[in-house]
C-alpha cells in the first residue's frame, strides 16, 4: 500500500550501501528509556507504569547497563525518542515515552544531556555495538485543544502553515486522505499534523535529521507513526530500509499465546509475506513493543514463552527484542507494558528466558559468522541469513524449521503444546534426513541444552517434547569446532545448559573499525497506534 512504500524506498542522509547488509547480522534490543536503567542504578526506585509518569531512566543509566544487554547477546541498541517534549501531565499521562516533541533541536533533559547522548553512541560505539534512534517525523505535541495550540513555541515549525487543518483521525479512521492528513492524538494532546509533502518542511526535517546522525554517531533511525505520513516525505535519498513485521508478531502471538493455537498458520504467514514483500531479511520479527501487549501478559506459561521467542529470534529477519520480555514481565496494553526493568535486577537467572535469549543469540551469530565480519550480498543466498527458512514439519502444535546450508543448518522445533505436554496427543516427532541435511550417524548437538544426538542410519532425528514442550535447537556437533561460548566447547558430556557457561560480555563480537559520523542506517517502519495496527492487522497484504 502507499503508505508503506514511501518507507521501502525513504532512508536519511548519506547512506552507504553497505547499510543493509551490516544490519543483517545485528541482533536489536529495543529500550524504553524512561524504563530501562537510572542513573543511580536504583533497583528499588518506584515504578508505576499505569500512572505515566517519568521514572527515572536516563542515558547514562543505559551506559551502566550495556553489560547486561550484552551479555543477552545483542549488538545494538533502541532508544525512544530523545527530543525535548511536551511537559505537561494530563489525563493522557506524560511524555516519558517520547512520543510528543515540541523542540527537536533540544534533547529531553529527564534523559540527560546532549553529552550524555553522545556518550551513550560512544560507549555502544566502543564495544562495537550499535545506537538505533526512534524519531517522530509526523507531527509535534502540545497540551490541550486545537484551538489553544501556540504554534510559535515548536521548534523548529513554529508557525501554523506547517500543518494540516485540524480534524482528529480517530473521527474518520477508515478515510484514506484522513489517514495522512488527520491529527493523531486527542483533545487533551493535540498532536498537530505535519505537512510533509511540502517541500519546507521536508527540508527543514532533512536538515535536522542529517545533523542528528552525525552529531551523535546514528547507526540507524527508526521512524515512529509511518501511517500517518504521506508517500512523498523523503528527505533522504532512496536506500535500505527495514519495516517492523507486524503481520509475523500477530500470527506469532496468536499461535503461541495458548497452547490451542495452530502453528501453521505460521508457514502460511511466512508464504505470505515472502509473496508480497520483495526483501524479508531486513524485516524486525519482534514478540512484543511499547505498542502492544507483553508476551506475558498472554500466558504465565514459560513453555510458551521460550518457543515464540526461539522462532521469533531465528526467524529470517532482523531479532528485535522490547526489553523485558527475557524478564517475563506481563504488562498488558499502553502504557503498563513499560515497566520499570530494574525491578528486576537484570537478573540472567530470574527464569530460563534470560539465558535462552544468549544463546539464541550467540547461535544466530555463530552461524551467521559473527555479524560484521559477514556481510552478505542481497539474496546471494550463499549464506545463513540469505537462506530463508524452510518448515520441515508442521501441524497445529509442533512446527520445525530449517536455516542454512548443510554444515551450518540450525533446525529448530518450536511447540505450543506448553509445559506439560504430557496430555496432549503428539509429543514426539520425527524428522527425517530430506528436510534437515543430516546424514546417517551424523552427531547433532541440542544447542539448548548441549546434549549430543547421533542421527540414525538413514539421518533421521527424533525430537522427544514430552518433557517441557521444547524447544530444541540443532545443530551439526562438528560445525561447532570454532564456538567459544556455545556449548563449552561441544563436548559429549554436557547436561548442563550453555546457562552454565562462562560469558564474556565481547561474546560474539568481533570489533571492527568504526568511524564517527554518518555510517550506516536503517529505518524500521511502524504502525504506532494500538488502534490502528488492530486496524490493520489481519490484512498483512496492506503492509505491501
Ligand atoms: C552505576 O554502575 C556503573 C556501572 O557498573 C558504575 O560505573 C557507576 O559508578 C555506578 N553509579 C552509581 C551512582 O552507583
Ligand atoms: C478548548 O480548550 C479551551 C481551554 O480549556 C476551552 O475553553 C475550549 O472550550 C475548548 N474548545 C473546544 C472546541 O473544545
Ligand atoms: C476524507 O478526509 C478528508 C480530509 O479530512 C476530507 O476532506 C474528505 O471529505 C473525507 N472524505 C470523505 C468521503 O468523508
Ligand atoms: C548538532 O550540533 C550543532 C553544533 O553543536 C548544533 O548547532 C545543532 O543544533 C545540533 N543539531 C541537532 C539536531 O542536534
Ligand atoms: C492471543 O493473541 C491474539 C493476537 O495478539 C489476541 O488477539 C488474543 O486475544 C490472544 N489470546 C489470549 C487468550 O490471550
Ligand atoms: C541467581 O543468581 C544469583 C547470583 O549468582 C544468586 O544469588 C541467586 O540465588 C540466583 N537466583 C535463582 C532464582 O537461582
Ligand atoms: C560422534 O561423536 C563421537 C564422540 O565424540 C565420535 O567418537 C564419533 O567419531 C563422532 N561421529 C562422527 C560421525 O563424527
Ligand atoms: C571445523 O570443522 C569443519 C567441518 O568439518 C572443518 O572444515 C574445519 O576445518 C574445522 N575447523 C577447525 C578449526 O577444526
Ligand atoms: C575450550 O575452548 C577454549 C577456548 O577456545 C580452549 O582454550 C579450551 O582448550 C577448550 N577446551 C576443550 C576441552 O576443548
Amino acid at each position: 500500500m502507499w503508505f508503506w512504500k514511501v518507507l521501502v524506498v525513504a532512508a536519511i542522509g548519506t547512506v552507504h550501501a553497505a547499510s543493509r547488509d551490516q544490519w543483517l547480522g545485528r541482533s536489536i534490543y529495543q529500550v524504553v528509556t524512561d524504563r530501562f536503567a537510572r542513573s543511580d542504578n536504583s533497583t528499588t526506585a518506584p515504578c508505576d507504569a499505569a500512572l505515566g509518569k517519568y521514572c527515572g531512566g536516563s542515558f547514562q543509566g543505559i551506559i551502566n547497563k550495556l553489560d547486561y544487554i550484552q551479555e543477552l547477546g545483542f549488538d545494538a541498541v533502541w532508544i525512544s525518542p530523545v527530543q525535548s517534549q511536551e511537559s505537561t501531565r494530563t489525563v493522557d499521562l506524560s511524555a516519558y515515552h517520547g512520543y510528543w516533541p515540541n523542540d527537536l533541536y533540544s534533547v529531553n533533559s529527564h534523559f540527560g544531556t546532549s553529552d550524555d547522548l553522545q556518550a551513550l553512541s560512544a560507549a555502544l560505539h566502543a564495544r562495537s555495538m550499535y545506537l538505533m534512534l526512534d524519531i517522530v517525523v509526523g507531527d509535534m505535541a502540545w497540551a490541550g485543544n486545537a484551538s489553544t495550540i501556540d504554534y510559535s513555541t515548536f521548534n523548529p515549525f513554529n508557525d501554523q502553515k506547517y500543518f494540516h487543518d485540524y480534524k482528529l483521525l480517530s473521527e474518520d479512521p477508515t478515510n484514506e486522505t484522513c489517514v495522512l492528513d488527520c491529527w493523531m492524538g486527542d483533545n487533551t494532546i493535540s498532536l498537530p499534523d505535519l505537512r510533509n509533502e511540502d517541500q519546507d518542511v521536508q527540508q527543514i526535517l532533512g536538515t535536522w535529521v542529517s545533523q542528528l546522525i552525525s552529531n551523535y554517531s546514528i547507526d540507524g533511525l527508526r521512524i515512529d507513526s509511518v501511517l500517518n505520513i504521506p508517500p512523498s516525505f523523503s528527505p533522504v535519498s532512496p536506500s535500505l530500509s527495514g519495516l517492523l513485521n507486524y503481520p509475523m508478531y500477530y500470527i506469532l502471538s496468536e499461535a503461541f499465546n495458548t497452547t490451542n493455537g495452530d502453528l501453521n498458520t505460521i508457514v502460511q504467514s511466512i508464504n505470505n509475506i515472502r509473496t508480497n514483500c520483495a526483501d524479508v531479511l531486513p524485516l524486525g520479527t519482534f514478540t512484543s513493543n511499547q505498542d502492544v501487549p507483553r508476551f506475558g501478559s498472554y500466558t504465565s506459561d514459560l513453555s510458551l514463552a521460550r518457543n515464540i521467542l526461539t522462532i521469533s529470534m531465528l526467524a529470517d529477519g532482523i531479532p528485535i527484542l522490547y526489553y523485558g520480555e527475557e524478564q517475563h514481565l506481563s504488562g498488558g496494553f499502553n502504557p503498563v507494558n513499560r515497566e520499570a526493568l530494574w525491578l528486576t535486577k537484570y537478573s540472567m537467572n530470574s527464569t530460563s528466558l534470560p539465558l535462552l535469549v544468549q544463546s539464541l543469540n550467540r547461535i544466530r551469530s555463530y552461524a551467521s559468522g559473527d555479524g560484521e565480519k559477514f556481510i552478505v550480498a542481497p539474496k546471494s543466498g550463499t549464506d545463513y541469513l540469505s537462506y530463508l527458512s524452510v518448515p520441515i514439519y508442521k501441524s497445529n502444535n509442533i512446527l520445525a524449521m530449517r536455516k542454512g546450508f548443510t554444515g551450518n543448518q540450525v533446525v529448530s522445533v518450536v511447540s505450543n503444546l506448553g509445559a506439560k505436554p504430557a496430555t496432549k496427543a503428539t509429543t514426539k516427532i520425527k524428522l527425517g534426513s530430506d528436510g534437515t541435511g543430516f546424514s546417517s550417524g551424523q552427531n547433532v548437538t541440542e544447542l539448548l541444552s548441549c546434549k549430543t544426538f547421533v542421527t540414525d542410519s538413514s539421518g533421521n532425528i527424533n525430537v522427544d517434547l514430552s518433557s517441557d514442550g521444547g524447544p530444541r535447537v540443532y545443530y551439526p556437533t562438528e560445525s561447532l569446532n570454532q564456538s567459544t561460548n556455545i556449548c563449552g566447547n561441544h563436548t559429549q558430556t554436557l547436561t548442563a545448559s550453555s546457562a552454565s557457561q562462562k560469558t564474556s560480555t565481547s561474546a560474539g563480537i568481533s570489533s571492527f573499525d568504526l568511524s564517527m559520523g554518518v555510517r550506516t542506517l536503517i529505518v524500521t517502519a511502524a504502525l504506532t497506534t494500538s488502534y490502528i495496527s488492530t486496524l490493520f492487522s489481519r490484512s498483512p497484504s496492506l503492509l505491501l
